[in-house]
């Protein structure tokens, strides 16, 4: 008998599973070139940015006659398109230099994470070995200077999410330590070798973390990318589902609202071909004929969900135990209230709670990062006090609090 209800409950995912591979393989694929959707796909034609491909490629130009390009600053919100164009215009230099004493190295600081990584990635695009540990910082430093030396090498060397090496008060020195010797190296190397930096960056604080001197020759040249107007947004989308989908699979509605959607705030181009890819996706999976307008609606549901999840998650406890509080409370509530309910909660979990003081610092901290929302009330005589409320989907944050190995045993 188990075993033949065991047996049955098998059939049933069997069914499930193979249902799903069938619309995979025989369902209306509305996608055709899935790797265009993708956010590391650089197009062919490039919308908009004639101004900032131009400048870019005639900054680094000189290097083709083997002459130091200036150092060159990128900047503009995220989204803009910084990324793609230079990695573009790199791909075309690469196509013409015809030399191998000309190097281009594509770093991206955020991904190697340390400063002894984003040297050792340095040196890695050169050739030259170097443990994962072990040597110092300025040992690695040393070894990719000689090298250049030693080979005549140009190198133009690309730093993108370059504010990643000093945004931190840990980081701050050392990064600015290593791009100080990066823009040095060329002063002092005859002029056979030298180091070009082209820094990215969607910080606009960048500027602050920089000691004077390395922001005077990191910015020798720069280029702002401006956000994307809607308009502009849609034709980088249609542009963009012309060679990702089938013909007729999405309408110019549809288009509209992505690009109104993630133009909203300032003009990002990668939420909108996200959006794209998403809507597009859950189309798919429901077997649909075309994109539709609420396959859009329900894409950026999810997304904004996963945004969400995503800040709430990488939360420290203590903050998540301030928002827990304000979630399990049924209205707007003011600091004193929602102090009272936060030590019970504590009690509860055996967590020793914070002085109120600090659980105010962390109601603002919570409201500057969208999660809740806490304006302040003017009571007339009886003074000023916040009113503090939840300004997301209580099951989602609900969801994700639950998440945490402290708190999943809390009864909500
Ligand atoms: N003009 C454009 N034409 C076509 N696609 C674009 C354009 N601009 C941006 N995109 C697309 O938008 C996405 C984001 O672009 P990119 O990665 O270059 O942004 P970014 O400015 O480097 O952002 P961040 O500061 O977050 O790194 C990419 O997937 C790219 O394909
Ligand atoms: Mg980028």
């Amino acid at each position: 008998m188990f075993q033949w209800k065991l047996w049955g409950t098998d059939m049933d995912s069997f069914d499930i599973v193979d249902k799903v591979f069938e619309n995979a393989t025989k369902g209306n694929r509305l996608i055709k070139n899935s790797d265009v959707l993708k956010l590391d796909y650089i197009p062919n034609k490039i919308l908009y940015r004639d101004i900032q491909t131009e400048k870019i490629a005639s900054v680094l130009s000189p290097v083709l006659n083997m002459i130091k390009p200036s150092n060159l600053f990128i900047y503009g919100k995220t989204g803009t398109g910084k990324t793609m164009v230079t990695k573009f215009v790199m791909k075309a230099l690469e196509g013409k230099k015809n030399n191998d004493k000309i190097i281009i190295s594509y770093i991206n600081s955020r991904t190697s994470g340390t400063i002894y990584r984003v040297l050792s990635d340095i040196a890695l695009s050169l050739k030259i070995k170097v443990p994962f540990t072990g040597l110092s910082v300025s040992e690695v430093q040393k070894r990719i200077f000689s090298y250049l030396k030693e080979n005549e090498i140009r190198l133009l060397l690309v730093l993108d999410e370059v504010d990643f090496l000093v945004n931190s008060p840990l980081k701050k020195d050392a990064g600015n330590d290593l791009l100080y010797e990066l823009t040095r190296y060329g002063s002092y190397a005859d002029s056979n070798s030298f180091i070009s930096i082209i820094g990215i960056s969607n910080d606009i604080k960048f500027k602050d973390y920089l000691e004077s001197r390395v922001y005077s020759s990191l910015h020798d040249e720069e280029v702002f990318f401006t956000p994307y107007s809607v308009e502009e947004l849609k034709d980088i989308l249609k542009e963009r589902a012309n060679i990702a989908f089938i013909d007729n699979a999405i309408t110019d509605d549809v288009i509209n609202l992505i690009a109104a959607r993630s133009g909203g705030e300032h003009g990002d181009a990668r939420r909108a071909v996200d959006l794209l890819r998403v809507a597009a996706e859950l189309a798919e999976r429901e077997n649909a004929k075309k994109i539709e307008i609420r396959h859009v609606q329900e894409a950026s549901k999810n997304m904004e969900q996963d945004k969400v999840s995503e800040a709430i998650s990488s939360l420290p406890i203590q903050e998540k135990l301030v928002l827990l509080t304000i979630v399990s409370l049924q209205d707007t509530e003011n600091t004193g209230h929602i102090y009272i309910k936060y030590i019970k909660i504590c009690e509860n979990l055996g967590i020793q709670p914070l002085t109120q003081r600090r659980v105010s610092a962390i109601i603002n901290e919570l409201d500057m990062l969208g999660l809740i929302s806490a304006p302040v009330i003017n009571r007339g005589r009886y003074g000023r006090s916040k009113k503090i409320s939840l300004a997301l989907d209580k099951s989602t944050v609900i969801k994700t609090i639950k998440e945490d190995e402290t708190l999943k045993s809390l009864n909500l």
